[in-house]
């Protein structure tokens, strides 16, 4: 992963721990009451993918493990990970795309109810993303993906030629000569993986993805519904197909794309139907980027313009990321795929705790809190949830405070202990895991393993009954806790 050049080393600290009656007053322990969202706290699990469904995105007893852990840490809301909207494969991704995945999504509801003795509130993320192909080798692009056009041949002073002759050319180039000859798409391709973009509508699929995409997360939206979660958070962050419809990158010209009221048309649309088809006590949020942390990315003004329009169109949550876009990512091996959170942006995403001067700890909150402002501003009480490296009461208290957000996510603090905010609720603050942010976890997602955290995934291992990771070294989530 990109790191900032500083290299300045950062610590989590778990603070100030809260006593009974600073519990009982703070924020961070307070019910959230709004028009749909009721929460027991202000306490959340953003989505996190662990890689355990089946290849063919089926919920197994690894996910069962994985949502029934965090539930015993009873926060008040757990967001399930990415799950595909599309009938399609997808690997090892949980795929809601038909009702046959109603079952085991079911069982899923069921066991978070149970483990959490029914205090949690269960969301679940619903994806769509675009074709992104591996980097190829050299000679198979060359010699067999590349479409040869009459640009390649007059570049090569081969008008009139054979394809065969063309590509001979081709292949006879270095790679500084190769890239004149190129067009900037094809030189990607070559040198990274040909990525599908939201503006590619000379692709008929690309271009009916208005047409496309409403009804199949209203679907989803349903199929949520009828297995039972309290509701969905619409994924409209990091490198994924909505999130490139907000961007500022997106130049459709089919009013889709453009200026930024053209750019949120398909996120309200995708609201508007999913709203429709559901229940009026089902819950519908998004997540979307506060900064997109990418060259020429969307501005903060247009990002507040985004989620007033969404408070505006009746979202029951605005839950905000950072960063974690292709644009910027790593050039992958050869027969890899590039992953888009290897660049600056995906730093900001998920930043470790090697860092620059402003650190890993809050760093989206400036954003988060003046979009918050924002929609407070027009009217709007949607609440926000806040999130990255959140890893103390104070730290929690405080955001809470100064109007960052209304409600607090904590990912990778949550994976390193699934009790923290149990522990803090009930005076043993003392016992918290407290995250070291060293993306290790990050680490297994991008080589999409089975995701387990450090700090006690070799911890035990003979414990009785317990799941392990496929080679059998992890345990694949964290011991019980009992207060001592
Ligand atoms: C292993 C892993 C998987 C993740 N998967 C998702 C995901 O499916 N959807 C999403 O919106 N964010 C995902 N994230 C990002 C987190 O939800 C969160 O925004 C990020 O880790 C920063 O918060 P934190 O500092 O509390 O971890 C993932 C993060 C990790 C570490
Ligand atoms: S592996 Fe554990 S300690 Fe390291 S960043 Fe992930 S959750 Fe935190």
């Amino acid at each position: 992963m990109w790191k900032p050049p500083d290299k300045i080393r950062w610590r989590s600290e778990i603070g100030k721990l809260p006593n009974a009656s600073e519990i009982e007053s703070s924020l961070l322990f307070s019910p959230l009451d709004a028009e749909r969202l009721k929460l027991r706290n202000r306490t959340w699990v953003p989505a996190m993918v662990p890689w355990r469904a089946t290849e063919e995105g089926y919920v197994t007893p690894e996910i069962l493990d994985w949502y029934g852990r965090f539930a015993r840490g009873r926060p008040a809301a757990i967001v399930v990970e990415a799950t595909g909207i599309r009938d399609v494969p997808s690997g090892p991704l949980l795929r809601i795309g038909h009702d046959r995945f109603l079952n085991g999504l079911t069982e899923l509801v069921a066991r978070v109810r149970k483990e959490s003795g029914g205090t949690t509130k269960l969301f679940i993320q619903l994806i769509d993303f675009l074709s992104i192909k591996r980097r190829p080798p050299r000679e198979k692009f060359l010699t067999r993906y590349l479409e040869i056009t009459e640009q390649h041949r007059q570049h090569l002073n081969l008008v009139g030629a054979e394809e065969l002759n063309v590509r001979a050319a081709l292949m006879a180039l270095d790679g500084t000569e190769l890239q004149t000859v190129l067009n900037d798409r094809e030189w990607e391709a070559l040198t990274m993986g040909h990525r599908e973009r939201v503006s590619d509508t000379h692709f008929s699929h690309v271009a009916e993805l208005p047409r496309v995409l409403p009804p199949l997360f209203s679907s989803a939206a349903q199929r949520a519904e009828k297995a039972g979660f309290d509701g969905v958070e619409l994924h409209y962050a990091h490198a994924y197909t909505m999130a490139s419809f907000l961007s500022a990158t997106n130049d459709r010209s089919d009013g889709y794309g453009g200026n930024r009221e053209a750019r949120v048309r398909l996120p309200l649309e995708v609201l508007q139907q999913v709203r429709q088809s559901v229940s009026n006590r089902f819950v519908v949020g998004a997540r979307f980027l506060a900064d997109e942390a990418i060259d020429g990315g969307s501005t903060l003004d247009d990002v507040c313009f985004f989620a007033k329009e969404f408070a505006r169109a009746g979202m029951d949550f605005l839950s905000l990321s950072r960063g974690g876009k292709f644009d910027d990512a790593k050039q992958p091996k050869v027969g890899a795929a590039a992953y888009p959170y290897t660049g600056r942006s995906g730093y900001e995403c998920m930043p470790q705790f090697i860092s620059d001067e402003i650190g890993p700890f809050g760093r989206n909150f400036a954003a988060t809190k003046a979009i918050r402002q924002a929609v407070r501003k027009a009217g709007f009480n949607t609440p926000v949830v806040g999130a990255g490296g959140v890893h103390s009461f104070a730290m929690a208290e405080t955001a809470l405070r100064q109007g960052v957000a209304d409600i607090i996510g904590a990912a990778r603090q949550s994976l390193a202990d699934p009790d923290w905010f149990l522990k803090l609720e009930t005076g043993h603050g003392d016992q918290i895991r407290l995250c070291e942010y060293t993306n290790y976890c990050e680490g297994l997602d991008q080589t999409h393993k089975q995701v387990t955290c450090k700090l006690w995934d070799r911890v035990a291992l003979d414990e009785p009954n317990i799941l392990k990771s496929s080679d059998g070294r992890r345990r694949l989530t964290a011991p019980d806790w009992t207060a001592e």
